[in-house]
């Protein structure tokens, strides 16, 4: 295949984000199609993608005979009636996290990937990709530091838009460490406890922030995620890994310091769009190859449950003020 012709299904921040990084960045792939129901958000995203055409629905751009691939970045609601015609159509999808908003739909979506016989949904779990966390996952693995004993995990955004609510600390946000500390540690999560640090006034009315989630993993690891969404300056993605004989960190800011006027500085992220640039260029490069031979390159529907379920026992754990238990199917061996 020349050029793998791409739909993007939900052109708001992401989508338009991933538009502009295929037709300037990502070499194989092009944008041949947007659905989007917003005039507006369509419109301007054509403006990225000259040649697209826009669709009413997923089933119309299949049935155009235009898409060879799809990547959907709607919110997580939407996903599962995107996802089905996608995998009846058998062609490849990266669908952004959270891959759904419920367990019952994360399996639905398995399941019939299961049927169809054919990995094909990739999970926009980008973190995977960043390298930061590349050097991380190989220094646990290495056990050069000795064994791992700890995560402290940092996720700051210095604020959020209106539509998102409380539930979202962990179902939106949070899914992104549901996905990598399990990734970090290669063990599942078992349990998860949320608690409410002091609240941040100024944070909007409707979010009860920041809060630390304590995830413990299979092997023992407790990862405590300092979850914040109302930090005001930047922001920021932080892991640091204790070790027996050592501790390493990623994620600081490498932006240039400054030495003016009796003090330096350096500059911070404040958008996930430049913090993990690189890395999304990197999954989206890797997503196209695989793609263009009908596969996928990156984390599957199965990682995209098992953050879900993750969730699942964050959000009981963040209503009950309870440590709450984390429970898994048994994996199908199509996902070995
Ligand atoms: N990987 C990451 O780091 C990352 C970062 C931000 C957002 N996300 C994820 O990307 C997804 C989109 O987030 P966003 O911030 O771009 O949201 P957004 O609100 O900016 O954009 C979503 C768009 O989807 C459109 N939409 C809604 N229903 C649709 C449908 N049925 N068909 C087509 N379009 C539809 C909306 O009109 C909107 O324009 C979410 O799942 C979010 O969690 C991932």
């Amino acid at each position: 295949m020349s050029q793998l012709r791409v739909a993007v299904v939900g052109t708001g921040s992401m989508g338009t984000d991933h538009i502009i990084r295929i037709n300037t960045r990502i070499s194989g792939a092009s944008i041949t199609a947007i659905i989007e129901p917003d005039q507006k958000r369509a419109k301007d995203a054509l403006v990225h993608a000259p040649e697209a055409k826009k669709f009413e629905n997923i089933e119309q751009a299949l049935a155009s005979g235009l898409v060879d691939a799809v990547l959907i970045a709607t919110p997580g609601e939407y996903h599962e009636a995107v996802i089905m015609p996608i995998i009846a159509a058998g062609i490849p999808v990266l669908c952004e996290k959270p891959m759904t908003p419920d367990v019952p739909s994360a399996l639905r979506i398995c399941a019939a990937e299961v049927k169809a016989g054919k990995k094909i949904i990739q999970v926009g779990f980008m973190r995977r990709f960043d390298e930061g966390y590349i050097e991380l996952r190989e220094q646990i693995a290495s056990q050069r530091l000795g064994e791992l004993l700890a995560l402290h995990c940092t996720h700051r955004n210095p604020s959020v838009p209106d539509w998102y609510g409380n539930d979202m600390l962990i179902a939106d946000s949070v899914s992104h460490e549901f996905d990598i500390v399990r990734y970090l540690t290669n063990s599942p999560i078992v349990s998860v406890e949320v608690k409410q640090l002091k609240r941040n006034k100024l944070a909007p009315e409707r979010l009860n922030e920041p809060i630390l989630v304590l995830m413990e993993t299979e092997s023992g690891i407790v990862a405590a995620v300092e979850m914040n969404v109302s930090v005001q300056f930047g922001y920021q993605v932080i892991t640091e890994a204790v070790f027996q004989k050592g501790v390493a960190e990623i994620g600081r800011s490498s932006g240039m310091t400054t030495w003016e006027a009796g003090r330096s500085s350096q500059s911070e992220h404040t958008t996930y769009i430049t913090r993990f640039a690189r890395a999304y260029d990197d999954e989206i490069q890797a997503w196209v190859n695989a793609a263009s031979k009908g596969g996928i390159g990156g984390p599957t529907a199965w990682d995209g449950y098992m953050s879900v379920a993750g969730v699942q026992a964050g959000l009981a754990s963040l209503r009950s003020g309870n440590k709450e238990f984390a429970t898994y199917e048994i994996k199908p061996t199509f996902y070995n």
